[in-house]
């Protein structure tokens, strides 16, 4: 990336920050702490064993050697899982957040790929058009302000046989932590993000970008034994801020009354990814 490239990158960067929402999601996103409690949960109470992660990969049809961007990579979690990377990939990694990026790098360096990291905003990249196999954005579309600009620019940036990857949820993910917050916390429900680009909203933002469009979904569900990480997800996310010490404590002791009473909590999930081309 040149240097007037990435001050162009920066410049995007500031239209993000100069709303509530720009403040609130770089807050949220300044290192991987927020995100890895959520990612513990997952990985600690998920009932389909497979992996996510390792079903993302089945779904890729990427060639064995090939070009492949991330946007949005958060703590890299996608190439730590069991899956070998393959050697031919010239993988770069980007987020828009400096400090997820640094956390990245660092866990990333023992897998010994030669991965390249950039800090960017989806909405403006500075990469030559068709220069990718694959573009991968997990879990991030519904926190870009212009979602049809950050998919032109995938769509640029794809060679005409490559294939654009995004995982998101459905507005019925984590729906029973949703009304939890909602109860104790008295704020609004948060289905903001499947709202902006969720497995039901997303689909026609793919087909205005992209020629073919198709949605995979990942059976899976919690089923938490453990008050203590839920907790720990729930204050991850940025309605902690607005919550007072007494009504943590409150849910707290709902969510162990519930743990003692039944021995466990029931979550529903609802993931999937738009695999798309020109
Ligand atoms: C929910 S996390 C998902 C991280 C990762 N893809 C995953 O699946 O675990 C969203 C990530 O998108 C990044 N992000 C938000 N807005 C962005 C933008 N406009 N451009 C690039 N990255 C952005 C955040 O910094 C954060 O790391």
């Amino acid at each position: 990336m040149t240097q007037k490239d990435s001050r162009a990158n920066i410049a995007a960067m500031a239209t993000n920050t100069d709303t509530d929402s720009g403040r609130l999601l770089r807050e949220q996103y300044k290192d991987g702490s927020n995100l890895s409690a959520r990612i513990r949960l997952h990985q600690r109470f998920s009932t389909n064993r497979y992996g996510l992660m390792r079903w993302m990969f089945d779904c890729f049809r990427i060639p064995e050697n090939a070009s492949v961007l991330e946007l949005g990579c958060g703590t890299g979690i996608l190439w730590r899982s069991s899956v070998q990377v393959p050697a031919g990939w010239r993988v770069v990694l980007t987020d828009m957040s400096g400090g997820m990026i640094r956390e990245t790098r660092a866990n990333l360096a023992r897998l010994g790929h030669p991965f390249t990291f950039a800090q960017a905003d989806a909405q403006a990249l500075a990469f030559r058009d068709a220069s990718f196999d694959a573009v991968i954005a997990n879990h991030m579309l519904y926190h870009v302000p212009d979602i049809p600009r950050a998919l032109g620019e995938v769509r640029r940036v794809l060679k005409p046989s490559g294939f654009c990857y995004a995982a998101t949820m459905g507005v019925a993910n984590m729906r029973e932590i949703d009304e939890l917050a909602a109860r104790f916390f008295s704020v609004p429900r948060m289905t903001e993000a499947t709202a902006r680009f969720g497995l039901e909203s997303g689909e026609a933002y793919m087909r205005r970008a992209f020629g073919e469009v198709k949605l995979e979904r990942y059976p899976d569900s919690l089923v938490v034994t453990e008050a203590a990480p839920l907790m720990d997800y729930i204050c991850s996310m940025r309605v902690r801020s607005r919550v007072t010490n007494e009504q943590i404590a409150d849910l707290r002791r709902h969510l162990e009354n519930e743990i003692a009473a039944r021995g466990e909590i029931r979550i529903s999930k609802d993931t999937g990814m738009f695999i798309a081309r020109r």
